[in-house]
């Protein structure tokens, strides 16, 4: 029954940020996939007669990936796998899933907020019995293998029908196909107050969800139309589409341009929100406000005791290096412990594991707690609900009050995308030789008080994480970091995170690229972007 089948390796199969992210044309290579299902079950061990969890978030070649990963997990002695119906499990219910179901691990098929479709975005990740993704002495181990493998394993089986749930069979393993949203809400409705939210909507309160032709459409429609109560229509674009219908399911102010329109325009609806394509992201803004992603995460944890989840207070908060410093505001007047971590969510996962935080969040619009081992796009959306229910006061409004109770980090990123990838490495090196020389010098009129590249030691594990980012801290607490994305897909992309503390409110309503120019000059000045890249403006700033 089992099939040994030789295969040759490939060299790049190294997983980034999150997961091995190539686009299709790359994955539909012979063996592509398989080579790197195979070394994932390669590092692991001990998951005999245990369950796997497959889904994705709907896109371009996941119907062809998870019906080999199914028979692959046959063939390595998986006892049962998920599957959620249609392939579908959102990144934040798949990991859900492996939790409640005390699975294994599980295998999540996304590229995340890339788009979709047969010349586009794919990707493959592993996540743990934590629910987490794999962390990273395991995806170093992961790609070790990649580069040298001879053969993988599969049955000869036919298709699992995924469009009904049920219990199927995959030569003698046992595949589920489950109903990849109720587990998930059933969780949702254990951390909030829905009935406050539902008396919410019931006053009138106005609100707009874009689910972006991608993964969350099914999950939002139930939870907000369903169960809140909101009108039918609240949900726009709630059908998952393998191509996202040729848009970029990247909910920032680029890609969901019309929903700020909508919010800063007449007769704007009181909350607009939008979720990415696997659904770990979010975007949050209401009548006439934008909440920063860093906004956001400092502004959930300073609120989340009014959500009956959270009432008792959180352990910590953690954000990513590059993330503002807003939230640690909150945590020092909230006397919690306060984490700053490498880009990408799996460095938060020990920290959860050991009930150091409750809360995480990044500035590339993730956000976060406990209740899972992802970001979770609707979470963060029903956690900012909840409080809305729980103040009954307008969204510019407690994000106003929470600037003069605590002061504004300004805060933006520059993007620099699809940039040559030696040009790219090249100024980052350039940028490192620098910095032994840089403190106490002066950029711009601002006097630089340290540089460094970031390098995070895990206070659970003991482990070490070098060459994160390079930061420079200017007296005062101003700050500009440059690292290069771990996520893209062609050439190499820049990111310049800017940033500026403001503690006084007569200050705090100026516009952002405007109250960090000078930041953004020195950005510049330091890196000599423009002249290496020949690039005189990035491509996409949030
Ligand atoms: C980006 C974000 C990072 C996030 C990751 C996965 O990674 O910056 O915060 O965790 O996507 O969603 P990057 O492309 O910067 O490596
Ligand atoms: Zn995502």
């Amino acid at each position: 029954m089992i099939e040994t089948v030789s295969t040759t390796p490939y060299q790049d199969q190294k997983p980034g940020t999150s997961g091995l992210r190539k686009k299709v044309p790359v994955f539909a290579q012979p063996n592509y996939a398989e080579n790197f299902i195979q070394s994932v079950f390669d590092c692991l061990s001990g998951f005999e007669g245990k369950t796997l969890v497959i889904g994705g978030d709907g896109r371009y070649y996941n119907d062809v990936v998870i019906q080999k990963a199914i028979r692959m997990a046959a063939a390595n002695g998986f006892g049962r796998v998920l599957v959620g119906q249609n392939g579908i499990l959102s990144t934040p219910a798949a990991s859900h899933i492996i939790r409640k179901y005390e699975a294994f691990g599980g295998i999540i098929l996304s590229a995340s907020h890339n788009p979709g479709g047969p010349e586009e975005d794919f990707g493959i990740k592993y996540n743990a019995s934590n629910g987490g993704p794999a962390p990273e002495h395991l995806t170093d181990a992961i790609f070790e293998r990649t580069k040298t493998i001879e053969t993988y394993k599969t049955v000869q089986a036919p298709d699992i029908d995924l469009s009904k749930t049920g219990n199927y069979d995959t030569a003698g393993m046992a595949v589920e196909v489950i109903d990849p949203v109720s587990d998930y809400a059933a969780l949702m409705e254990t951390l909030f107050d829905f009935d406050a939210i539902r008396d919410l909507f019931a006053s009138g309160f106005s609100i707009t969800f874009d689910a972006m032709s991608a993964v969350t459409g099914p999950y939002a429609t139930e939870i907000i139309e369903r169960r809140l109560g909101a009108p039918a229509g609240t949900v726009l674009n709630g059908t998952p589409l393998p191509d996202f219908g040729h848009h970029h399911p990247d909910p920032n102010l680029v890609h969901a341009r019309h929903l700020y329109d909508a919010v800063m325009g007449a007769n704007p609806p009181d909350f607009a929100a939008a979720s990415d394509g696997d659904g770990d992201r979010n975007l949050i803004l209401g009548a006439g406000i934008f909440v920063t992603p860093s906004d956001s995460v400092a502004m959930l944890a300073a609120n989340a005791h009014l959500a009956p989840g959270y009432a008792k207070g959180l352990a910590g908060i953690a954000r990513s290096m590059p993330t503002s410093g807003a939230a640690d505001r909150v945590a020092g007047k909230l006397g919690i412990g306060i984490f700053e971590t490498p880009t990408g969510w799996k460095f938060f996962g020990n920290l959860l594991d050991a009930g150091k935080v409750t809360i995480c969040g990044e500035e590339s619009a993730g956000t976060g707690s406990d209740h899972v081992r992802e970001k979770d796009g609707l979470w963060a959306v029903l956690l900012w609900l909840n409080i809305l229910a729980a103040r009954r006061e307008p969204l510019k409004q407690i994000v106003e009050k929470h600037w003069a109770e605590y002061g504004r980090n300004y805060y933006s990123r520059h993007d620099y995308e699809a940039i040559d990838t030696g040009i790219a490495n090249g100024l980052m090196d350039g940028l490192r030789e620098k910095l032994p020389g840089l403190a106490g010098t002066e950029v711009n009129g601002m006097k630089i008080e340290t540089a460094d590249d970031f390098t995070y030691h895990d206070p659970v594990d003991g482990s070490t994480s070098s060459h994160q980012g390079v930061r420079i801290l200017f007296e005062g607490g101003s700050r500009i970091v440059y690292r290069l994305s771990g996520t893209g897909t062609s050439g190499a992309t820049l990111r310049v995170y800017i940033e500026r503390y403001e503690p006084d409110p007569a200050l705090h309503g100026i516009d952002t690229q405007e109250a960090l120019a000078d930041l953004i000059a020195a950005a510049d000045e330091i890196a000599q972007i423009a002249k290496l890249t020949g690039r005189d403006a990035p491509t996409v700033i949030t």
